[in-house]
């Protein structure tokens, strides 16, 4: 096995920024320093010739035709989804192509959630939870009369988890929880919490929005039910997703949408559906950001999910250290940054975070402010908003330190805290 020394110098993330076009710019007279990638990452030449590739050479629709076009676009849709369910420890069958995490939480929503939640039934969520792991439930909740409930996080951001058990005493039908909070970085134990989950008869969903692109991950060793993730946070373009689920519970669930492809025969008055995962791809799908999130698994397996947790971790340790001395700046989230991912959440004592991202936009720094689809985590911190600065595999040090510095540009046209 390497040692953290090794990978660090085999990392080479000069290699990895030449393969990125968009790094190359300038904005406001600035090197372009991308620190929002929380919000979206960058896509690499390769992943953008995949695209052109595509359109240029196999344009065709998928799982219709029998000429040769139609063949290699079905070869190259189903091949992508190969390589997206391998990425996770998954059998092709068990992945859907989704438009994105949000959907694929719906389709669990309303495919499984009409089909087996009544009222009465619990449905544990966190209040960790990004609104896509909320409203969906709080919609299905209304239709069927099911109740949710709320596992709190702790002072320093990490889940409750003898709120957790006290929850899980309940018997829930469903627990529904993020693998990594987008705004407290915060992993969670999602190995014992599906176990402790399953031992009361619940169904595991997990948000994996941003953990898939930030480390290993590997649903069968997890053991929940259902994983959802985008691919244009993990360097895929938008408007493709992935909805991992259990193939016995895929198999079961009634289809979330009716049209085309997803349908094995159609007679007057009922239809028989195709084969998982098809039966959940109703109408013409995202063909060509399906073979490009292809590409961007190929490119983040080359560099390796293990080196770019721990480039991370590098960077994210450094941005804590620096931020962490300021005494005008307040930190969120776990101080150790072995229990995060490269994210840090933080504001200033006296400027609102709105101020501090327009200051830094002016020297080409891109973070993000405000409150990143998590309204009841701002409650909890008693804050309306946050700035939050998110990394990846092609972020430097340097860059960490050109983010940190502009922070004074904050204190020059705000005037220094206190002062
Ligand atoms: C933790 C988490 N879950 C879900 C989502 C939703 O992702 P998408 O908008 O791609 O569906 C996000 C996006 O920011 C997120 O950070």
């Amino acid at each position: 096995m390497m040692t953290s020394l090794q990978t660090q110098l085999k990392y080479d993330v000069e290699a990895i920024r030449a393969d990125f076009p968009i790094l190359q710019r300038r904005v406001n007279g600035h090197p372009l320093v991308y620190l929002d990638n929380a919000a979206t990452s960058q896509k690499p030449r390769q992943v953008i010739d995949a695209l052109v590739h595509y359109y240029e050479f196999t344009n065709a629709n998928v799982h219709r035709g029998l000429h040769t076009l139609a063949e290699e676009a079905t070869e190259a849709y189903e091949s992508a989804r190969a390589k997206v369910a391998r990425f996770i420890g998954a059998e092709p069958e068990s992945v859907v192509f989704t438009r994105n995490a949000t959907e694929a939480i719906n389709l669990v929503a309303y495919a499984w959630g009409l089909a087996n939640l009544k009222s009465g039934d619990r449905i544990v969520l966190t209040e960790m939870e990004h609104h896509s792991n909320i409203v969906p439930w709080q919609l299905i909740a209304r239709l069927t009369g099911a109740q949710l409930h709320y596992v709190p996080f702790t002072p320093e951001g990490e889940m409750d988890m003898e709120a957790l058990d006290n929850a899980l005493r309940q018997e829930p039908k469903l627990v529904a929880i993020v693998h990594v909070s987008n705004v407290l970085g915060t992993v969670n134990p999602v190995e014992e919490i599906t176990r402790k989950a399953h031992a009361v008869g619940a169904k595991v969903l997990i948000d994996g929005a941003q953990a898939v692109p930030h480390k290993p991950v590997d649903v069968t060793r997890i053991g929940c039910d259902f994983y959802a993730f985008s691919g244009h946070k993990m360097l895929a373009p938008t408007g493709i997703g992935a909805l991992y689920a259990r193939r016995e519970l895929l198999e079961e669930m009634p289809p979330f949408m009716g049209g085309g492809s997803m349908i094995r025969r159609v007679t007057h008055e009922f239809s028989t559906w195709a084969d998982i995962p098809t039966k959940f791809e109703a109408g013409t799908p995202n063909i060509a950001d399906a073979i490009g999130f292809g590409a961007a698994v190929d490119y983040l397996q080359h560099v390796g999910m293990e080196a770019i947790r721990q480039h991370e971790q590098r960077l994210t340790a450094e941005a804590l250290r620096l931020l962490e001395a300021e005494e005008d700046i307040v930190v969120y989230g776990p101080r150790d940054p072995q229990r995060r991912c490269g994210l840090v959440s933080f504001n200033f004592k006296h400027v609102h975070p709105h101020d501090v991202a327009q200051v830094l936009d002016a020297r080409g720094i891109a973070i993000r402010a405000g409150h990143h689809c998590c309204q009841i985590i701002m409650r909890r911190l008693d804050v309306t908003a946050t700035a939050r600065a998110s990394f990846y595999l092609y972020n430097t040090i340097e860059e960490i330190h050109t983010f940190v510095e502009a922070l004074d540009d904050v204190r020059k046209v705000f005037g220094k805290y206190g002062g």
